[in-house]
């Protein structure tokens, strides 16, 4: 996730000029983080061992030429179109499996108000109400074509996922102001190199440049190192997995001759991958737009990157069908005491304790989530 990000600035003061009501994105009640301190025990070279092996096979004569030189990669037709428009429609589904979200009419932009929606991030991410865990996300985190796809960066099949959420973005909605950028990167400056690979299964239409899609500065991920150490503080370094980049560091990166910022068109089906070095961010939908967005965060790493530790505290996270940041090895979260809330701020008396549809629970999902050893 998106770094399920609580740390987004968004304008709380957004102001519904037609009704004089005013939108407050709803914070999560109870959500001081519980970050478990785990120092990993891996060592970097294995992370640098594995890049290499990737950045060595090189040129390739496909989507990881992208990759490689510019930080991110469109697989299209990833997912077969026809399976990403019914999970688009399980979305869908879920959205309107709360008594106040019967009001929400997807053909109706009247309707689409926070008040008929379940809560969710500011920045239009789900990852509460078990939702990281309902069957369809666990049937999309098994398309073989988006597992081969990180399987062919990482150089193994014996990965782990994360159990992250999912954008749903209705454009141009009459009670929010005009989306704004948060470019950041997904990686500490205490890590360097390839670390972490994120992805998008893109569901809906995102083919036209005014829909929501993910915004990439392209070739960024190449100037990660020279930022951190000639632009900031060192002093000022922590080891969260996040970076938040001020409109001039924007233009830091945006004066270098191969930097660009561009919004990715993509179609049901396709997978978006981009290195957590990559500045990056959710790009809302601008005016005209007439596609909703439907997308889902999927992240694997090489089971091999994961300590013991985190693997059995993992496992407590499956087990209380609890959510995790998109890394797949690291930063685990305990959320148990995640409350999702009404938009008057009451704690959702239809909070929920497991999915509404739980997936079979095979020995290729076990796996992947770290509960099951693959050997
Ligand atoms: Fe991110």
């Amino acid at each position: 996730m998106v770094s399920t990000v609580q740390t987004v600035k968004i304008d709380v003061n957004a102001h519904d000029a037609s009704t004089q009501s005013i939108v407050r994105p709803r914070e999560l009640s109870g959500n001081k983080m519980n970050s478990v301190e785990m120092p990993s025990k891996i060592e970097p070279q294995v992370f640098q061992a594995a890049s290499n092996a990737f950045m060595d096979g090189a040129p390739y004569g496909d989507w990881r030429d992208s990759f490689i030189e510019r930080g991110y990669a469109i697989l299209k037709g990833a997912i077969p179109k026809d399976r990403a428009q019914y999970y688009e429609s399980q979305i869908h589904d879920w959205i309107r499996s709360f008594s106040y979200t019967k009001n929400l009419n997807l053909n109706d932009r009247s309707t689409w108000r926070e008040k008929n929606l379940p809560a969710h991030l500011p920045i239009n991410v789900y990852g509460l109400y078990c939702c990281s865990h309902e069957k369809f996300m666990w049937d999309i985190r098994q398309e073989a074509g988006i597992i081969d796809a990180f399987s062919k960066i990482w150089g193994t099949d014996e990965l782990l996922v994360s159990f992250d959420g999912f954008s749903f973005i209705l454009p141009e909605r009459p009670d929010l102001p005009p989306p704004k950028s948060w470019a950041h990167v997904d990686q500490s400056p205490f890590k360097r190199g390839l670390q972490c690979v994120q992805g998008i299964a893109n569901l809906g239409d995102a083919s036209d440049p005014k829909d929501a899609s993910l915004v990439v500065y392209s070739n960024s991920h190449k100037y990660f190192d020279e930022f951190f150490d000639t632009q900031t503080e060192k002093n000022g370094w922590t080891s969260v997995d996040y970076y938040s980049l001020t409109e001039s560091e924007r233009d830091w990166f945006l004066s270098k001759p191969d930097v660009e910022e561009i919004k990715l068109s993509v179609n049901p089906g396709d997978l978006l991958v981009w290195d957590s070095r990559t500045i990056h961010y959710g790009g809302g939908a601008d005016p005209g737009s007439e596609h909703i967005r439907s997308a889902v965060y999927v992240s694997y790493s090489p089971a091999k990157f994961a300590t013991t530790q985190f693997l059995e505290l993992k496992k407590k996270v499956f087990e209380s069908w609890s959510g995790t940041t998109h890394w797949a090895h690291d930063n685990i979260v305990l959320r148990g005491k995640d409350i999702p809330l009404l938009p008057n701020y009451e704690p959702d008396p239809e909070n929920r304790s497991e999915p509404l549809e739980k997936p079979e629970l095979s020995d290729k999902l076990l796996k992947l989530a770290g509960v099951r050893r693959y050997s």
